[in-house]
């Protein structure tokens, strides 16, 4: 039986030259932190574009917040916006902007003297965020629709996760040319991680939910299509919009509503970035098919509905086509150009003891859909990824 409560107040502005609405989305007289990354944003023209639009507000910068934003970076930027009596903020970038900036937003009104209690506490003593909006440049997570954010600190070799309806952007600005000038290797990050959203909403166990299922489908489906097209061609604004809406899509709750969700991957992933450094996207390529595997007994009747309806596989036994689906998965990520082994990136078998005992002290020991992904398998999914 469906039961579910759904909220997301954020306003979608999406296409070419969206930006210059800006103008009418932020507050006549509101007083704006600019947030954005290692520079893109300034080399396409993006920062200029948006400063242009914000006229004649009073609008300040802050740059330098890293992928994987970094609490010690973000804490900087908390202090700029308390010393300049700043009251709205607009990140321009990525996730790791837009999630930065979810983390600032809630810091700066944050009562504890240590904002890094948000993340101890997954965000559930949040009580209220200064207002923010975001300019996308990077289809990937989601962000910019949705109360997660995730972020690292450095000295303690932790990414984690926070929630909180506060830190809802009021309003997402998606032009897809302003993706245009990300490298090949972004582009495949952002529909993996797509992907993955989708499949760890989607690939649980049956709850009669058809139109979640459907929809997660179609997702799928969408980015299978046109994900190898849009990095073969770069320049095509259709096929950009379509991965930029469907990015949005896989993470904003809707295919989620009322079903079971699984996540595991994501946070054997969290620690191999916040310990080894690779993307976030790259971690979920390796891990997903390795744990699709281990645990198919629990997901057998979606991994079956997986396999048929979004690969087309209606051939064979059950362990044959559940093969064959999770085979194709790991092709798909291949003609991306993602590698999916921990050794493709110089990690080897000493890497599993220390990822686990991250993974215990982060409280991850009753993973996934029934929160039975203990410490014992989470040893075997990782062994599995070398
Ligand atoms: O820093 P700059 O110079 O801007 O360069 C960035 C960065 O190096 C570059 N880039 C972004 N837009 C560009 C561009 N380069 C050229 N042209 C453009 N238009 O891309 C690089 C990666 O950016 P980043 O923001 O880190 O990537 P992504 O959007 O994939 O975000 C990843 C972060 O989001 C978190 C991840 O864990 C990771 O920290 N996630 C957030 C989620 C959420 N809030 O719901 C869910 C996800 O599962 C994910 O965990
Ligand atoms: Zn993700």
């Amino acid at each position: 039986m469906l039961n579910f409560d759904y909220y997301n107040p954020t306003r979608i502005v999406f296409g070419r030259d969206s930006i210059a609405r800006l103008q009418e989305l932020v507050p006549e007289n509101a007083r704006v932190l600019v947030l954005y990354g290692g520079g893109s944003a300034e080399k396409n023209g993006t920062l200029a574009e948006v400063e242009a639009a914000l006229a004649p507000r009073t609008v300040m910068r802050f740059g330098g917040i890293e992928p994987n934003p970094a609490y010690e970076t973000l804490m900087q930027a908390v202090q700029l916006v308390r010393q300049e009596g700043l009251d709205f903020l607009l990140a321009v970038g990525g996730g790791s902007v837009i999630d930065g900036t979810k983390f600032v937003a809630a810091a700066v009104e944050y009562p504890r003297e240590d904002p890094w209690h948000i993340l101890e506490t997954f965000g559930a003593k949040i009580s209220s965020a200064l207002p923010l909006g975001c300019v996308v440049t990077l289809p990937a997570t989601g962000s910019e629709m949705n109360h997660f954010s995730v972020v690292s600190r450095k000295s303690l070799q932790a990414k984690l996760p926070f929630a909180s309806p506060h830190v809802f952007p009021r309003f997402a600005i998606l032009d897809p040319v302003k993706t245009f000038s990300l490298p090949p290797r972004q582009i495949a990050n952002g529909i993996v991680d797509a992907f993955v959203h989708v499949i760890e909403q989607y690939l649980t166990y049956p709850v009669n939910a058809p139109l979640q299922d459907r929809y997660a489908e179609g997702l799928l489906q969408t980015l299978v299509d046109i994900g190898p097209r849009a990095l073969a061609t770069p320049q095509d604004y259709d096929l950009r919009a379509n991965l930029m809406w469907a990015a949005t899509q896989a993470l904003n709750g809707l295919i989620g509503a009322g079903v079971p969700q699984d996540w595991a991957t994501h946070m054997l992933g969290h620690e191999i970035t916040a310990m080894y450094g690779l993307d976030h996207a790259q971690t979920l390529a390796v891990v997903l098919p390795p744990l699709l595997d281990l645990r198919r007994e629990g997901k057998r009747e979606k991994l079956l509905q997986y396999a048929e309806r979004v690969w087309g596989i209606r051939e064979g036994s059950d362990t044959a086509r559940i093969d064959q689906a999770i085979a194709r998965t790991r092709e798909f990520f291949a003609s991306l150009g993602m590698k999916s082994r921990l050794g493709d990136y110089q990690i080897s078998a000493e890497a599993v003891p220390r990822l686990l005992a991250q993974l215990e002290a982060h409280g991850m020991d009753k993973l996934g859909e029934r929160q039975d992904m203990d410490l014992e398998l989470s040893r075997r999914v990782l062994e599995a990824c070398l």
